[in-house]
C-alpha cells in the first residue's frame, strides 16, 4: 500500500479571533487546536506529518515539542498567508517521496474523530479517485465553502462563501476542510492555482474543478457527528466548540460507567477515568488526570493532572495540582490544595491545609489548617510523613523535616525538626491565665 503523509494547515492569520495568541495555539478541552490536529494526523500517518506554520513560528514549535517530544514533526515555513493552495504547496517542498496519498487538515478543527478521517482514507482507497473529500450538510452553512454538483450528482467545485452567487450559498452541502490526495496529482497541479477571487488567495479547494476537468474522479465521505465540522475562527466560535467537546466528553465517560451529576463538569482530553466513579458539577478534570474507580469527586473540585487512585474522596472545592498522588481510599476535603505530593493508603486531609511537596505515609491523619512550609523564597523543601502519623490541627512544617512513624503532633505546633518514631512533639505557646483588673468591655446599652 501507498505511503500515508498528513499535512497540517496553521499558517493564517486568524485575524478573526482579535487575540495577540496565534490561532492554532488556543485551548480547546486542555489543548492548543494544533494538537488535536496533530493527534489526528499522526493517528493515521505516524511518521510523517508536516506543519505548515507561520514565520512567527516559535511558540507554535515550542508548544508541540513539549506535547510530543518523541514524535518527530516536519515543519514547513509559509512565509505569507496567501491561502490554504500556497500553505499545502509549502508543505508539499518537504515531501521528497513521488507517489503516495496526503491527508490535509485545517489546523481549526479539533473535533474531528479519527473513525472520520479513517473512513475518509478508506473511501480514497477504494474508489481510485485522485481527491476524497469530507463534507456535511450544515443548516446554516455560513462561511464554509459549498460544494457544487451537476445533474448527475457528481462533485464539480466547491465555490468559496465569498466567491458564491446567491443560488450557490443555498446549497447545504459544505467542504468541512479534510482532503485526501494522491500525492503526484497534488505535485502536478498546485503550481497551476490562481488567485483570480474575491480573496486574492491560492485556494487548495481549487483542486477540486482541477480533478474533475481532467477526469481524475473525486469522491466524499460524510461525517460521523455533527459536531465534528465546527471550526475556530472567532472567540464566540472557540467557546462553541469547547462547549460541544466536554458534552462529547460527558458522553464519553457515561458510556463507561462514570456518573456525572449536572452538566458543569468538564473534562479534558487525556483523562483517564475508572467506572463507577461519580462526579459532582460543577467541577474541572484537567489535562493528564488520572482517576481511578469507585472515586467520589464532589462538586467546585479541580484536578489539574493529578493521579487519584480508587476509592478515594475528594472536595468539595478541592484543588489538586499537578504530580498529586492520592492512594486508594484517600480524602481530601474542602479547602484543601495538594501539590507534587504522594499520599499514602487511607490517609485523610480532611480541612483546609496546603500540602505541597510532601510524601505521606498510611493511614496518616492531618488535622485541619496543615500547612507544608515547603518554599523558603529561593528553593523548594520536602516534608515527609511516615506512616500512622496524626497531625493536630493548625500544624506548620518548617521543611525540609521528616516525622517519623506513628509519631504524635499537637495541635498549633511549628515543626522545624525531624521527629523520631512513636514521639509526641507540641510547640504551642503554653496557655497563660492572668487576672482582669477592668471590664474590657462596656456595658451593654440596654
Ligand atoms: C476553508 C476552506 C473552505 C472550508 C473551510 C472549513 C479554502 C479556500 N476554503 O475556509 O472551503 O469550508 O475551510 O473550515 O481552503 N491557512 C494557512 N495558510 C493560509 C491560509 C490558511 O495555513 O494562507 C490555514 C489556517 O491556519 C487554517 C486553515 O488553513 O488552519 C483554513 O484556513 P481558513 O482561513 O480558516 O479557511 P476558511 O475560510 O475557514
Ligand atoms: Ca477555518
Amino acid at each position: 500500500m501507498k505511503k500515508t503523509f498528513a499535512v497540517v494547515l496553521a499558517a493564517g492569520r486568524g485575524t478573526r479571533m482579535k487575540s495577540p495568541l496565534p490561532k492554532v495555539l488556543h485551548v480547546v478541552g486542555g489543548l492548543p487546536l494544533i494538537a488535536h490536529s496533530v493527534k489526528t494526523a499522526l493517528g493515521v500517518a505516524a511518521q510523517d506529518t508536516v506543519l505548515v506554520v507561520p514565520n512567527d513560528h516559535t511558540a507554535i514549535r515550542a508548544c508541540l515539542g513539549k506535547k510530543f517530544p518523541r514524535t518527530k514533526i516536519k515543519y514547513a515555513v509559509q512565509k505569507e498567508p496567501l491561502g490554504t493552495g500556497h500553505a499545502l504547496s509549502m508543505a508539499l517542498l518537504s515531501i521528497k517521496a513521488s507517489e503516495g496519498k496526503v491527508l490535509v487538515l485545517n489546523g481549526d478543527m479539533p473535533l474531528i474523530g479519527s473513525q472520520t478521517v479513517k473512513n475518509l482514507l478508506s473511501a480514497f482507497q477504494t474508489s481510485g479517485a485522485v481527491v476524497a473529500l469530507l463534507t456535511a450538510d450544515a443548516e446554516g452553512p455560513t462561511g464554509f465553502g459549498r460544494i457544487v454538483r451537476d445533474d448527475d450528482n457528481r462533485i464539480r467545485r466547491i465555490v468559496e462563501e465569498k466567491d458564491a452567487d446567491e443560488m450557490e450559498k443555498n446549497i447545504a452541502e459544505v467542504n468541512v476542510g479534510i482532503y485526501v490526495f494522491d500525492l503526484a496529482f497534488l505535485k502536478k497541479n498546485l503550481s497551476r492555482l490562481s488567485r483570480q477571487n474575491k480573496q486574492k488567495e491560492y485556494y487548495l479547494t481549487d483542486l477540486i474543478a482541477a480533478a474533475c476537468e481532467q477526469n481524475r474522479g473525486v469522491t466524499s465521505c460524510g461525517v460521523t457527528t455533527e459536531t465534528e465540522i465546527l471550526g475556530v475562527n472567532s472567540q464566540a466560535d472557540l467557546q462553541a466548540v469547547n462547549s460541544a467537546f466536554y458534552r462529547a466528553q460527558r458522553s464519553h465517560f457515561m458510556s463507561e460507567g462514570v456518573t456525572c451529576l449536572g452538566n458543569d463538569i468538564f473534562i479534558d482530553a487525556d483523562v483517564i477515568i475508572g467506572a463507577g466513579t461519580f462526579l459532582e458539577s460543577p467541577c474541572h478534570v484537567k489535562q493528564g488526570s488520572r482517576i481511578g474507580a469507585g472515586v467520589l469527586i464532589k462538586a467546585y473540585s479541580y484536578l489539574d493532572g493529578a493521579c487519584v487512585a480508587d476509592h478515594c474522596q475528594v472536595g468539595p472545592f478541592a484543588h489538586l495540582r499537578p504530580g498529586t498522588e492520592l492512594a486508594e481510599g484517600v480524602k481530601v476535603g474542602n479547602f484543601v490544595e495538594v501539590k507534587k505530593s504522594r499520599v499514602g493508603k487511607g490517609s485523610k486531609i480532611n480541612h483546609l491545609s496546603y500540602v505541597g511537596d510532601a510524601t505521606i505515609g498510611r493511614h496518616v491523619n492531618i488535622g485541619a489548617g496543615t500547612i507544608t512550609c515547603n518554599y523558603d523564597g529561593v528553593h523548594k523543601h520536602q516534608t515527609i510523613i511516615e506512616d500512622g502519623v496524626f497531625v493536630g490541627s493548625d500544624t506548620q512544617f518548617v521543611a525540609p523535616v521528616r516525622i517519623g512513624k506513628g509519631a504524635l503532633i499537637g495541635a498549633g505546633t511549628t515543626v522545624t525538626k525531624n521527629v523520631k518514631p512513636c514521639s509526641l512533639v507540641i510547640s504551642r505557646v503554653p496557655q497563660r491565665e492572668l487576672p482582669l483588673r477592668q471590664k474590657h468591655h462596656k456595658k451593654s446599652s440596654s
